[in-house]
């Protein structure tokens, strides 16, 4: 049976359900969480439905492996805290839809997967760093969310189920769809995106320690209140990069813990997360000394201490010509002149396996620019010409 849009779109409404929350068609799942487990187990035997070997890796990547080598497409199923239906799922179930039809067809050799914690409950895009051996097992293991779980509690839950991990070179190359989560395809009308580059990030978190003490009773001047450190380190933040950054850079304070986050009492501590992404590896190791440079200035302007955690990132990714020029074959034949070339500002798996397969990704239109938010969403019609183009280019670069 070719390619069944149907099919794709039903599987997408199934995938949303396991953890299928908040308004419109948003989801809390996780990676690791419970409604993570269950959707990867669905989705394993959607890949068996499919003539497809479920392999899921120590981490918990899942793959739909068709043949001795093959064309690899897919993304991740795992959400952020409060994501929206769309956001790797497209992907996942894209790579899937696209497998089964090359296997009921008679086509090449096409698998699947989808990778665990891009998100980044744990790191930045942990699944796909670990099998692409940019981070060791052993370190991964170490890390903990801002709950203060460790990843290797977390994926000991699922240990009965994991295979080994699969060498890259079983696989051809990577293809992945995405919506754009931004603006711009659908400020300009053009349906496609065949993306060029994906820009590199840095993520760390710094802690500023005080003294906690008594809202009513301890004079201003006396005090070593960290909340008031962070709100002049984002201000001095924010003028400083004035002069080090383009307008394309990007920082953002997403995650504050303030202790003991009570009315009446000065905070004592703040840990907080400092994010910053740009197409420029050297920018982003300038951002990194002014960051550090400001942060330990305003700690000394208030008496208090500061602490770095390491600082995780990605190098920016160029994506494969052949690659991307294939995809933009394909979308100029089904859909002419309403496709554009352009870089992607969010991270994704594809920047990780560029480093060992080459690798590109196909974009469709975000309504409204909105992503990481409940409400995400993109119209049917653009998802299923979106499926259509990756499968004609995923066709020609499989044989
Ligand atoms: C991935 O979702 C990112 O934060 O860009
Ligand atoms: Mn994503
Ligand atoms: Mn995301």
């Amino acid at each position: 049976m070719p390619l069944d849009p149907q099919r794709f779109t039903g599987d997408l409404h199934m995938l949303r359900s396991f953890g299928a929350s908040g308004v419109g068609r948003g989801v809390v799942r996780q990676a690791y969480s419970d409604a993570d487990f269950v959707a990867r187990q669905w989705l394993a035997q959607r890949m068996k439905d499919a003539g497809l070997e479920p392999h899921f890796d120590p981490l918990g990547n899942l793959f739909g492996l068709a043949g001795e080598k093959s064309l690899l497409v897919g993304s991740h199923s795992d959400s952020q805290p409060e994501g929206g239906w769309l956001d790797g799922a497209l992907g996942v179930v894209a790579g899937l839809e696209i497998a089964r039809a090359a296997k009921e067809d008679g086509g090449p050799p096409i698998s699947c997967v989808s990778f665990q914690d891009e998100e980044g409950r744990f790191g930045v895009l942990t699944g796909s760093d670990v099998w692409t051996c940019k981070l060791a097992l052993a370190e991964a293991d170490g890390f903990i969310d801002t709950q203060g779980n460790t990843l290797a509690d977390m994926r000991a839950q699922m240990t009965d189920l994991a295979g080994d991990f699969l060498p890259h070179d079983r696989f051809s190359g990577f293809l992945e769809m995405h919506i754009e989560q931004g603006p711009y395809l659908e400020e300009t009308g053009v349906k496609l995106g065949v993306v060029t580059d994906i820009v590199g990030i840095r993520d760390m978190r710094i802690t500023f320690v005080g003294r906690q003490n008594h809202a009513g009773t301890t004079p201003m001047h006396l005090r070593r209140d960290t909340f008031q450190a962070l709100s002049a380190f984002n201000t001095a933040l924010n003028s400083r990069f004035a002069n080090a950054v383009t307008p394309a850079t990007v920082w953002t304070i997403g995650h504050v813990a303030l202790h003991p986050n009570a009315s009446s009492v000065v905070p004592g501590r703040v840990e907080f997360s400092v994010q910053w992404r740009d197409a420029d590896a050297v920018r982003l190791a300038r951002m990194e000394t002014l960051i550090k440079e400001i942060a330990q200035e305003i700690a000394a302007d208030h008496s208090v201490a500061s602490e770095f955690g390491p600082v995780m990132g990605l190098e920016p990714a160029a994506m494969d010509a052949r690659f991307q020029a294939e995809l933009g074959a394909a979308a100029e034949t089904l859909a002419p002149g309403m496709w554009q070339k352009m870089p992607s500002g969010a991270l994704h798996d594809a920047a990780n396996l560029a480093t060992v397969m080459p690798a590109a990704m196909l974009f469709v239109p975000s309504i409204g620019g909105i992503s990481h938010a409940f409400d995400e969403d993109t119209a049917e019609a653009d998802l299923v010409l979106g499926l259509q183009v990756l499968d004609r280019a995923a066709r020609a670069l499989a044989v």
